[in-house]
C-alpha cells in the first residue's frame, strides 16, 4: 500500500492530502488506477429501489461533513455513486461486492444487498478521513482514487460480544457500537443479556426479571478478593420495544444480534427476582460481586419450563438463528447437595452432575430446534456431552473448539488469550487503568489464527468465525468499552475478513495510523497506549 501525497487547490487554499486511503479490514484485491473522482454539488447517489435505503444510509453517513445535497435518483448517469444488484456476481458470495472508481462514476455491485452494504463501507474509507465528521468539513478536497476492487469475507461469523449484564450499556450506546461493527465489516453482535449481576431484557410473563433482577445495590471495587464494594446502586434493562429498535437497527446494517440468556449457572439476578428457580429456597439479592457464583438453576421441571417461556419471547424477539445458553461455569455445589438434583440423575440413569448440566442444555436443544433456532453455548456444555444441535463457543483455549469440529459441530472461536479485549492492551497498567487482567496486545490479536491446526480441511468447514469479548466487570461506562475495544476491534475485523495471506501487521499499523483519524471524527475513545507513536 503506498500513500500518494498530493498537493490540491481549493478554493484557493493549498490542501495536502493523501489520495489514496486505507481501508481496515484490508479488502481481498485492490487495483489503483491513474485518475479520480470528486464528488461535487452535482453528484448523485444512483439506486434501483431495494437499494434506496442503502442508499440512504451512504447520504446520512457522509452528507454533514460533505455539506451537499447528493440526491439518490433512480438512474443517474455521470457524476453519480451507482449501487447496483448483479446476480452474474454470484461467485463473491452473499457479502462480496465490487468497486469500480471512475473519473466520471462510482459503481458498486453486489450479488446480494450486503455486499453493497460492504462497498458502500469501503467507499467511505476511500473518501477523506473527515467525511466521518458530524460537520461540515471546509477546504477538504473529496476526491475518490480511482481503482477497481474485488472483495468478500474470509468468514461468515465476524463477531463482537458486550456484557450489558455487569454494567447496563444505554440502548443509544449499542446503536453506536452497531456502527462501528459495520463499519469494520463485522457482522454478529453477541448481546449478553443476563448474568449474576442484572437481568437486562423485559419478559412480559415474568416482570420481576427486571423490576427485582434488573438492579443491583452496589458493585465490587478494585480486584476480585479485595472485598471492596462501591456503595452505589446500579441496573437498568432494555424494554422489549429497545430490543425491537436495536434488532431492526442492527438488521438495516446486515449485524445479527445473538441474545445470550445465561443457564444454568450465571443465575443469581432470576434467582433472586424469582427464589423458587434455585436450589436452596433462600431469599437472595442480585450479585453485587465478580467471579463465578455458585447459586445456579435448580432442575425443576418447573424451572425449564420458566425458562422455555423465557426463550419464546426471546425467538419473538430475536430474528437471529442462533439463539446463546451460556452454559459456562455452573458450579455443581448447590446440585451435589440438593436432593431433588440428586433425584433427578438418579431417574434418567446419569453418571454425574456434568450429565445433569449436559441434560438440562438439552432440554433447550430440542426446544430451540422445535422452534427453528439452533442452540450456541460456551464450551462446558461439551461436559457430560454436547447436545445433538449445539455450537460451541471455544473460549478456553482452542481445545473446545476442536473437540467440537471433530465431532461435527459448528463452532465459534473465542478463546480468551486471543479475543478477552477487556484484558489490559499494554504493559503499563497505571495508564491503562484497572482490568479484569490478562495481557492480550494489539499485535497478539492481529495475529490470531482462527482455524485451530489440529484441524483438517473437513473439520475446518465447521469454524464458523470468530469473535471478540468485552465482559464488563470493570467496563463500567461507554467510554470505557470503547477504549477496550478499539484498536483491537480493527484487528479483529481484519483477520475475520481478510486472506490469510495478505495480513502484515507493520501494514496493518500504517493503515490504522489514518484509521484512528476515522475513528476519532467517530467520537470514539480508543486506546492510543501501546500504538507506535
Ligand atoms: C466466560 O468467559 N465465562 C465465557
Amino acid at each position: 500500500m503506498t500513500f500518494l501525497i498530493a498537493a490540491l487547490t481549493l478554493g484557493g487554499m493549498q490542501v495536502t492530502k493523501r489520495m489514496t486511503l486505507p481501508i481496515i479490514p484490508e479488502p481481498v484485491s485492490i487495483r489503483y488506477e491513474d485518475g479520480h473522482f470528486t464528488l461535487g454539488p452535482k453528484t448523485t447517489i444512483s439506486a434501483p429501489s431495494e437499494l434506496a435505503s442503502l442508499a440512504e444510509m451512504l447520504k446520512e453517513d457522509i452528507g454533514p461533513a460533505f455539506g451537499f445535497d447528493l440526491p439518490i435518483v433512480n438512474h443517474g448517469d455521470s457524476d453519480s455513486i451507482h449501487l447496483t444488484l448483479d446476480k452474474k456476481l454470484a461467485r463473491l458470495g452473499v457479502e462480496g461486492y465490487t468497486l469500480r472508481v471512475h473519473a466520471h462514476r462510482i459503481e458498486i455491485s453486489a450479488p446480494e444487498t450486503a455486499g453493497v452494504f460492504y462497498g458502500i463501507q469501503t467507499l467511505r474509507q476511500l473518501l477523506p478521513t473527515e467525511s466521518f465528521r458530524k460537520d461540515k468539513t471546509e477546504n477538504v478536497a473529496w476526491t475518490v482514487p480511482c481503482a477497481r476492487i474485488e472483495d468478500y469475507p474470509r468468514f461468515g461469523w465476524r463477531g463482537m460480544h458486550i456484557d450489558a449484564s455487569r454494567h447496563f450499556m444505554p440502548k443509544e450506546f449499542i446503536l453506536k457500537y452497531i456502527d462501528l461493527i459495520a463499519l469494520h465489516k463485522m457482522n454478529v453482535l453477541h448481546f449478553h443479556l443476563t448474568d449474576d449481576q442484572g437481568w437486562r431484557i423485559e419478559i412480559k410473563k415474568y416482570p420481576k426479571l427486571t423490576s427485582v433482577g434488573g438492579w443491583r445495590k452496589e458493585s465490587m471495587a478494585g480486584h476480585y478478593g479485595e472485598h471492596r464494594f462501591d456503595g452505589v446502586p446500579h441496573g437498568g434493562f432494555y424494554t422489549q420495544e429497545d430490543i425491537k429498535e436495536i434488532v431492526r437497527y442492527a438488521h438495516d446494517r446486515f449485524v445479527k444480534v445473538v441474545p445470550e440468556i445465561e443457564m444454568p449457572g450465571h443465575a443469581q439476578a432470576a434467582i433472586a427476582a424469582y427464589p423458587e428457580l434455585g436450589n436452596t429456597g433462600k431469599p437472595l439479592d442480585v450479585f453485587t460481586e465478580w467471579g463465578v457464583d455458585e447459586n445456579v438453576f435448580n432442575v425443576d421441571d418447573s424451572t425449564i419450563h420458566f425458562l422455555q417461556d423465557v426463550l419464546t419471547e426471546v425467538v419473538g424477539l430475536f430474528p437471529s438463528e442462533f439463539i446463546h445458553v451460556g452454559g459456562d461455569e455452573c458450579p455443581k455445589t448447590q446440585w451435589k447437595a440438593s436432593p431433588e438434583a440428586q433425584a433427578r440423575i438418579k431417574a434418567l440413569g446419569l453418571k454425574d452432575e456434568n450429565e445433569l448440566q449436559s441434560w438440562f442444555i438439552h432440554q433447550m436443544d430440542t426446544f430451540l430446534a422445535s422452534k427453528g433456532r439452533r442452540l450456541v453455548g460456551w464450551d462446558e456444555i461439551l461436559e457430560g456431552g454436547l447436545a445433538p444441535g449445539a455450537t460451541v463457543m471455544s473460549w478456553q483455549g482452542e481445545e473446545g473448539g476442536v473437540a467440537a469440529a471433530k465431532a461435527g459441530h459448528d463452532v465459534v472461536m473465542t478463546p480468551a488469550q486471543y479475543t478477552y479485549f477487556d484484558h489490559y492492551q499494554t504493559q503499563d497498567h497505571k495508564a491503562e487503568g484497572l482490568t479484569i487482567g490478562g495481557y492480550l496486545p494489539l499485535r497478539r490479536v492481529y495475529g490470531y489464527e482462527p482455524v485451530p491446526k489440529e484441524l483438517n480441511a473437513e473439520e475446518a468447514k465447521h469454524v464458523l468465525g470468530a469473535q471478540g469479548q468485552l465482559w464488563t466487570e470493570y467496563i463500567p461506562n461507554p467510554k470505557r468499552l470503547e477504549f477496550m475495544g478499539f484498536p483491537r476491534t480493527c484487528a479483529l475485523s481484519e483477520v475475520l475478513w481478510t486472506p490469510k495471506k495478505e495480513r502484515d501487521y507493520d501494514q496493518f499499523l500504517s493503515r490504522l495510523s489514518v484509521h484512528l483519524e476515522r475513528l476519532t471524527a467517530l467520537d470514539v475513545n480508543y486506546c492510543p497506549l501501546g500504538l507506535p507513536k
